[in-house]
């Protein structure tokens, strides 16, 4: 399967990549099995392709970043391309310029891609009307994040062999979360069974239409469930009181052995990070090796971004050196 994605000159088709909503299932197939092909050649010591030769990244993170941005640097670079990381800090949006100036200044400068994390829901979309270039969305508001829901998604097939029939319980701060909105998208277009997992205050009104089962109690939540996904409290997000102490969600919602006796023996722990311990998960229980995978899901997230910076650029025919 990872053969044919890398090796036909398969085309994804869509120009960006703004979310995982509308994807099929074919479509997520397609980038998951590139994916895993760039999990073994990034083990190796020579990690330079020259897919991207040529071509131009950047990196314009109005929200701070370590995986992602970092992830997707290193993508950029091992594939060959120029990547160039805009601080936003230093840039002339801290003189007044407004977004959309700032793209059009950047897509002026010809990129192939440009990767955009934005506080805003919405805020990438609006950009991709207004460049021509492939635009992948790293993150806006709290709408959707595609690559993590790709890199969770093959965390788990490569563990579980599988998606389709798995119950994963996605617990925390689902409201403000655009890793849950694109793994809810992604894992239920691929036949996963979701669940959601949190106090009332933490859940955006009428989830459930999106396919989900609600749950507000951790222990019922988990019974059985393959796979515990545990987020962050997006406090940067809230405006107002959504927990009434961090203590206080800790013993109710934060994952601790005692709550995960409730799921499947070989229940796998998931989170995208960053982590909050003491709040959110047990410090044990996110460095239980045996269970957690959450150093794992860094490492496929490299790997994630080199198939969608692949993809995303696949506008000629690749040659047969930029294959091998
Ligand atoms: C997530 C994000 O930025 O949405 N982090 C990430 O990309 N790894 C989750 C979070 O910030 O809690």
């Amino acid at each position: 399967m990872t053969a044919i994605a890398r090796a036909s000159n398969i085309r994804f088709p869509h120009r960006h990549l703004l979310g995982i909503e509308g994807l099929s299932p074919d479509e997520i197939t397609l980038l998951l099995d590139l994916s895993e092909s760039y999990i073994e050649y990034h083990r190796q010591a020579d990690k330079k392709r020259a897919v991207l030769r040529g071509r131009t990244l950047i990196n314009l993170f109005f929200e701070t970043s370590t995986r992602t941005r970092t992830s997707f640097e290193l993508a950029g670079k091992r594939l060959g391309g120029s990547v160039i990381n805009m601080s936003v800090a230093t840039s002339a949006i801290k003189k007044g310029e407004t977004l959309i100036d700032t793209a059009m200044t950047l897509n002026a400068m010809h990129p192939d891609v440009l990767v955009v994390r934005h506080p805003d829901s919405g805020a990438v979309k609006l950009l991709s009307e207004k460049v021509n270039c492939a635009l992948i969305n790293a993150g806006d508001g709290s709408h959707e994040h595609p690559t993590q829901a790709l890199l969770d998604a093959l965390t788990i097939r490569r563990r579980k062999g599988r998606l389709n029939g798995l119950v994963v319980a996605i617990c925390g701060d689902i409201l403000h979360s655009r890793v849950a909105r694109s793994n809810i998208h992604l894992l239920t277009t691929m036949g996963t069974r979701v669940r959601v997992v949190a106090p009332p205050t933490l859940l955006p009104a009428e989830i459930e239409r999106l396919g989900v089962e609600v749950f507000n109690d951790m222990r019922r939540g988990l019974e059985d469930c393959d796979i515990v996904m545990m987020l962050r409290l997006q406090s940067e997000r809230m405006h107002g009181t959504f927990v009434p102490s961090t203590r206080e969600y800790f013993h109710f919602f934060g994952l601790d052995y005692e709550k995960l006796s409730a799921a499947k023996p070989d229940a796998m722990i998931m989170h995208p990070g960053p982590m909050n311990r003491g709040v959110e998960i047990d410090s044990e229980v996110a460095d239980d090796i045996g269970r957690s995978a959450i150093t794992e899901q860094v490492e496929i997230g490299v790997a994630v971004r080199m198939a969608c910076l692949d993809m995303l650029t696949r506008t000629l025919p690749l040659s047969a050196a930029e294959l091998a």
